[in-house]
C-alpha cells in the first residue's frame, strides 16, 4: 500500500487570509444590521477592502496552490471531477478542486464588488470615502448594488459552507482542517513541486495594500458634501 505523507498547501498568508476576510465579511454586516455602528462597518469595510487588494497579488506571487494560474489548471478538470463528484472515494485533491476553485473565484469577486461600491456608498448622514466622486443618481445605483450583492454573497457563503460540509460528512475529507493547519495528505511517491515564498514579502504586501486603503479613504475628503459626518 502506498504511504501517506503530508504536505504544505495552504501557505500561512492564504490561512491568515481566508480566517480574517469571513471575520471582517462576518463583523461589517453585524455591525450595521445589529449594532447599527456605522464607524465600525467603515472599519470592517476598509480591513475586507486591504485583504481582497492583498488577495489579488497573492494570488499572483504567493505559494503555488494560492495562485490563480493553479486555479486555472484545476478548472480545466471539471469534466473530469463532475464525472466522480457523488464518489465517496474520490481524489483528494491537494490545492482546491476545480468547482472550489470556481466558487473562490466568484466569492473573490463578489467581495470586491461589495467593498468597492461601498466606498461610493451613504446614508445620507455617514459617507463612503468616495461617494462625493459620483452624482446622485449613480451614488444611489451603486448603494443599491452593494444592498443586493450582500445577498448573492450571502448565497455564496452559505453554498460554501453547505460544500465543506458535504466534503467532510459525505466524502469524509476535511478540508476545514487543511484551511487551518495548511496541511494535506497524499500518496504521491514523487515531490509535488509546490512552491512558498517568504512571509516577509506577504508582510510588505500587506502593509502596502494597507497604506493604498488608508490613501484612498483619505484622498477625497473635499469631495464629500460639507457639514455631513466623514469617517
Ligand atoms: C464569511 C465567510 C466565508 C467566506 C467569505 C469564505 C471565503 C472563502 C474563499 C474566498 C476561499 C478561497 C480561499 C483562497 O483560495 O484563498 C475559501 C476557501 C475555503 N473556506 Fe471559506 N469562507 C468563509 C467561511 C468559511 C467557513 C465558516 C469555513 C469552515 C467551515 C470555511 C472553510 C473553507 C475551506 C476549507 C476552504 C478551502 C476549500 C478548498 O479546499 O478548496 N470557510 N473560503
Ligand atoms: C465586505 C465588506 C462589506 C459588507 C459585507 C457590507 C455590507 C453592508 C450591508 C449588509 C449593508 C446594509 C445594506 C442595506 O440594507 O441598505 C451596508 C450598508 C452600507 N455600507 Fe457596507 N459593506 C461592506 C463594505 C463597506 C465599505 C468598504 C463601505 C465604505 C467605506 C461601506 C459603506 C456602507 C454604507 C455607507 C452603508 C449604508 C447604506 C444605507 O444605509 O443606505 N460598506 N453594507
Amino acid at each position: 500500500m502506498s504511504k501517506l505523507k503530508s504536505i504544505l498547501v495552504w501557505d500561512l498568508p492564504t490561512r491568515l487570509w481566508h480566517w480574517f476576510t469571513a471575520a471582517a465579511i462576518f463583523y461589517a454586516w453585524f455591525s450595521i444590521e445589529f449594532l447599527e455602528n456605522m464607524d465600525h462597518h467603515f472599519w470592517a469595510g476598509y480591513t475586507a477592502l486591504c485583504l481582497i487588494l492583498f488577495r489579488l497579488i497573492w494570488g499572483l506571487v504567493g505559494g503555488t496552490p494560492s495562485r490563480f494560474s493553479e486555479f486555472f489548471r484545476a478548472i480545466s478538470n471539471l469534466r473530469g471531477y463532475n464525472a466522480t463528484l457523488l464518489q465517496r472515494d474520490s481524489t483528494s485533491y491537494l490545492g482546491h478542486n476545480p468547482m472550489g476553485a470556481i466558487a473562490a473565484l466568484l466569492m473573490m469577486l463578489c467581495i470586491a464588488i461589495q467593498v468597492v461600491t461601498g466606498l461610493f456608498n451613504t446614508d445620507d448622514y455617514f459617507f463612503g470615502p468616495l461617494s462625493g466622486l459620483v452624482d446622485t443618481e449613480l451614488r444611489n445605483l451603486l448603494g443599491r448594488i452593494h444592498e443586493w450583492n450582500f445577498d448573492l454573497l450571502t448565497a455564496f457563503i452559505v453554498l460554501h459552507i453547505a460544500a465543506i460540509g458535504f466534503y467532510q460528512f459525505y466524502k469524509k475529507q476535511s478540508l476545514t482542517k487543511a484551511m487551518i493547519n495548511g496541511r494535506k495528505t497524499t500518496t504521491a511517491k514523487e515531490e509535488v513541486g509546490f512552491k512558498f515564498v517568504s512571509l516577509w514579502l506577504a508582510l510588505a504586501i500587506l502593509l502596502a495594500c494597507a497604506a493604498a486603503v488608508y490613501a484612498l479613504a483619505n484622498c477625497c475628503a473635499d469631495s464629500i458634501p460639507s457639514g455631513e459626518i466623514y469617517f
